[in-house]
């Protein structure tokens, strides 16, 4: 089987040993944690796929240029290399650094809410971005197509947006009150799924025609060009640099969490297009927020190592190995039966628990169930992704129902190896053998916002 899959573009040169455990020492370790997996120490996990975020190893290219690093506060030597390398692969004039993502998010968002409640669309908000809409006095409105929740049902893009929705909503809140379209490179919260440049092309249409800005939040925007390469007619000889540079071509801002397909552990960017007052914007928020503009909370080691990661992501042979990665575990997983987000994206394989635990109610948490499971039985920490995050509608204060309940198994770059995988799927094969067995949760201690990170839950 695993030689339909690309072998390691690799060695390796340094280990970190792991920790074994006992089934019996786990189930301490998780009625300790509060049947929560935020609330485990990491080296009481054996595989960690809890997210792909600065989780990944860096290369020997990366770790060398570390030692280059210029830790000057102003006019770094570093912030210039990173801000070549970001202009050459994005043809954008603007570039200012951020401590990751989120830091991103905060500096840029609020520019475009010009008066309380304007609404920003989406193919899916990631969480941090939606609390950042909404922190900045927006609204986050979802508009993905419809096929992305036919977890069965293959479809080369199911991170597509639904453009015929997303001008209906326009029309309906009227072109004055929408912020910005948010154009999320792969789509995260739904499997790691991609957006194809003709969906994307659909989207700038869209944009022209109401004037509306087009943001992409591109945390793995080359992933997403690897899968354009792969399942989009007219690009299988384009390079991944040329796909991903016609991908920018359609946004005017680009917002990225470094901690992805920067192959960093740690780092964020805003690159602008060629909007001055924004950018003028961004820098004036950026100082108090992240830092001065040539740092924006990176060091210049962080910052000399992610101009080499940035070109990293974007190498064919890394890509096919990472995507090789999700589509091996996948179908594993598939084979033994195990319900998944099909096909599998870019970062994680997504396991439908609404299907493995459908006796389990949505306030019960059916796949925070099966991520604990997952953990007694193979010490492998994946993570909910459902209605145990989404938390409660702030009017009513009940528990909303998210539309599907997922544990995410995300992969971190270049970390494990396909008989790491192996181990993963066959902990999940047991769990879902023994998914009668399966009980719900209830909360012992619920924070208010953003409950489960925190949160302490008791099995019922
Ligand atoms: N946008 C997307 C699509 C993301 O996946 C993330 C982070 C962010 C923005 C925020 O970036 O973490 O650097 O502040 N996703 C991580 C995950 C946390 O586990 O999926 P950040």
């Amino acid at each position: 089987m695993k030689n339909d899959f690309a072998p390691e573009p690799y060695r390796i040169k340094m280990v970190e040993p792991l920790r074994r455990t006992t089934r019996e020492e786990r189930l301490v370790l998780l009625k300790e944690a509060g049947y929560n997996i935020f609330g485990l120490k990491s080296e009481d996990v054996y595989i960690d796929m809890l997210t792909d975020s600065g989780t990944g190893a860096m290369s020997d290219r990366q770790w060398s240029a570390l030692m280059q690093g210029d830790e000057a506060y102003a006019g770094s030597r570093s912030f210039y290399k990173l801000e070549t390398v970001v202009k050459e692969i994005t043809g954008y004039e603007h570039f200012l650094p951020a401590h990751q993502g989120r830091g991103a998010e905060q500096v840029a968002l609020p520019y475009f809410v010009k008066k309380k409640g304007m609404y920003f669309i989406s193919n899916m908000h990631f969480d941090t971005t939606r609390a950042h809409v909404e922190l900045a006095g927006g609204r986050a409105v979802d508009c993905v197509d419809e096929v992305c929740f036919d977890t069965e049902r293959y479809h080369p893009f199911k991170g597509n947006f639904d453009l015929e929705r997303l001008e209906t909503l326009i029309l309906e809140h009227g072109k004055e009150n929408i912020a910005g379209i948010i154009v999320t490179l792969t789509n995260n919260s739904a499997g790691g799924q991609p957006v194809s440049l003709e969906n994307q092309r659909g989207v700038r249409e869209i944009c022209d025609r109401y004037d509306l800005p087009y943001i992409i939040d591109g945390a793995r925007y080359a992933e997403n060009a690897y899968f354009i390469k792969m399942r989009e007619e007219g690009y299988a000889e384009k390079e991944l640099s040329a796909i991903a540079k016609e991908q920018f071509a359609l946004g005017d801002l680009f917002l990225m969490s470094a901690k992805k397909d920067g192959l960093v552990n740690i780092g964020g960017l805003i690159a602008i297009k060629d909007d001055e007052d924004l950018f003028r914007y961004c820098r004036t928020r950026l100082v108090p927020l992240e830092g001065f503009p040539t740092y924006g909370g990176m060091s210049g080691r962080d910052m000399e190592a992610l101009a080499v990661g940035l070109k990293e992501g974007l190498d064919f042979e890394y890509q096919r190995h990472r995507t090789d990665q999700a589509r091996y575990l996948g179908e594993s997983l598939r084979a033994a039966g195990v319900p998944i987000q099909y096909p599998p994206g870019g970062h994680a394989v997504f396991v439908d628990c609404k299907r493995i635990a459908p006796h389990i109610p949505y306030d019960r948490f059916p796949a925070q169930a099966v991520v604990n499971a997952l953990y007694v039985e193979a010490a492998v920490r994946g993570v909910e992704i459902g209605s145990f995050l989404l938390g409660r509608d702030p009017d009513t204060g009940e528990n909303l129902e998210s539309p599907m309940e997922f544990m995410r198994l995300t992969i971190p770059r270049r970390t494990y190896t396909y008989a790491h995988l192996d181990h993963v799927a066959e902990g999940v094969k047991k769990v879902h053998e023994n998914r009668d067995a399966l009980r719900g949760y209830t909360f012992e201690y619920e924070p208010p916002v953003l409950r489960h990170f925190t949160a302490r839950l008791r099995p019922l």
